[in-house]
């Protein structure tokens, strides 16, 4: 019988688990034996209570040594790496160039590490996309936290006390989590404005009823996953001059601008920020990779001329009982990939299995890390 394990998180600040009770359903369709860490889904909002109810054995940690499987939200650490036996899968967030201690214990240990963030942006795989579930969660909570830092309401009120204008929110990036937030910040009764740079987006912000901020599209702005790429710094500092007007205006910033595998582009600049009204809040859910407003340091927030900045890095972990739900139901779609009836098939040849496995039977695939390491080592 193929074990399964699901670990409490042990990151700091990480409140959301892997699997939760509805999921432990699922994963036991699947024909695997679910065991999970007393305690594991508390900070979620599941009890332990819930999980037994739903066909999970409760374990301690030392559980992981014998697992089979062992599913995360984080990468786990290089100590826990080593308590997997080999041949064992560990399936996750990796970021494996910031954590490549645990990948070089997974590579020693031949442990297989599947990095979730990696998965294909493809139909197929549209279901077990954590970035996407995650993104979504995390567009809501920026404009939920802005809300509360914010000294002004966001709604237009007509009341007996006169009249409450509304909030004015602009975004920047409206990808998933940008369009998440979009669509957060227009319930709330917000006047919402958003930039990006994918011709494709002006549509999809106008859709939610949001104005697009047109700063133009670079030549060439989409890979073919549709994903930014990278713009020039002549593009950039025409789009900050044109964006320095709407800042201005803005009671509420939220930037979430991101080109895979770069430092995010730098969109508000600290001049740019002075002109913000005083008591104006920023959200950077871009801080984490290196922020797209000058200032905005990654896991804090500050105060800066009047403005209060934000600089949180897991917004999922702020809602983290359907973060988790969402992110359990991604896991269980992917590992229906490549379990049947309780039986492990790591075909190299699908392609989302490809996309995915950054460390296999003592080799690391994913090629900057390889090399990282190999640099690392001489
Ligand atoms: P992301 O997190 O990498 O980037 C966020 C946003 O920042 C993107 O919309 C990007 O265009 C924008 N951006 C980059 N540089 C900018 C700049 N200088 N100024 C303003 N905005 C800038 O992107 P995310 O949210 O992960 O997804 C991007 C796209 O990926 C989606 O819109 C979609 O086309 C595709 N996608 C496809 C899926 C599927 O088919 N399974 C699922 C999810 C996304």
């Amino acid at each position: 019988m193929v074990v399964t394990f699901v670990p409490r998180e042990t990151a700091a600040g990480e409140t959301r688990v892997s699997a939760v009770p509805e999921s432990v359903k699922g994963l036991q369709k699947l024909g695997l034996q679910v065991q999970v860490e007393r305690g594991a889904g508390v900070a979620a909002g599941f009890p332990d209570a819930d999980y037994e109810a739903a066909g999970a054995v409760l374990v301690d940690a030392a559980a992981r040594a014998t697992a089979d499987v062992v599913l995360g939200v984080q990468v786990p650490t290089p100590d826990q790496v080593h308590a997997q036996k080999a041949g064992s899968l560990a399936i996750c967030t990796l970021t494996p160039g910031a954590a490549l201690a645990s990948v070089k214990a997974m590579r020693d240990g031949k442990v297989t590490a599947m990095g979730l963030e990696f998965m294909p942006r493809i139909t197929r795989a549209q279901k077990m996309d954590i970035l996407s579930s995650q993104a979504t969660c995390g567009g809501y909570q920026a404009v939920l936290l802005a809300a509360v830092h914010l000294p002004k309401l966001f709604p237009l009120m007509m009341t007996a006390a006169g009249t409450i204008t509304p909030a004015r929110v602009l975004v920047l990036g409206a990808g998933v989590a940008g369009l998440q937030a979009i669509s957060t910040a227009r319930k709330l009764g917000a006047i919402v404005e958003a930039n990006d740079i994918r011709p494709a987006v002006k549509e999809q912000v106008e859709s939610l009823g949001a104005k697009f901020v047109d700063t133009g599209t670079p030549p060439d702005a989409e890979t073919k996953g549709g994903y930014a790429k990278e713009a020039s710094a002549e593009f950039l500092a025409k789009q900050r001059e044109i964006l320095a007007a709407r800042i201005t205006e803005a009671d509420v910033l939220i930037t979430t601008a991101l080109v895979p595998g770069k430092k995010a582009p730098v969109l508000v600049t600290a001049a740019m920020r002075k002109g913000m009204k005083p008591g104006s809040v920023i959200v950077d859910m871009a801080a984490g990779q290196g922020g797209n407003v000058e200032g905005s340091v990654s896991g804090q927030r500050a105060v800066v001329d009047g403005v209060t900045i934000l600089g949180d890095t897991n917004l999922p972990a702020q809602c983290a009982a359907d973060a988790s739900r969402m992110y359990a139901r991604n896991v269980v779609a992917f590992l229906g990939e490549f379990v049947k009836a309780g039986a492990v098939n790591l075909d190299m040849n699908n392609e989302i299995l490809t996309a995915v496995t950054i460390v296999h039977d003592g080799v690391v695939r994913h090629e900057p890390t390889a090399q990282a390491l190999a640099a690392q080592a001489s």
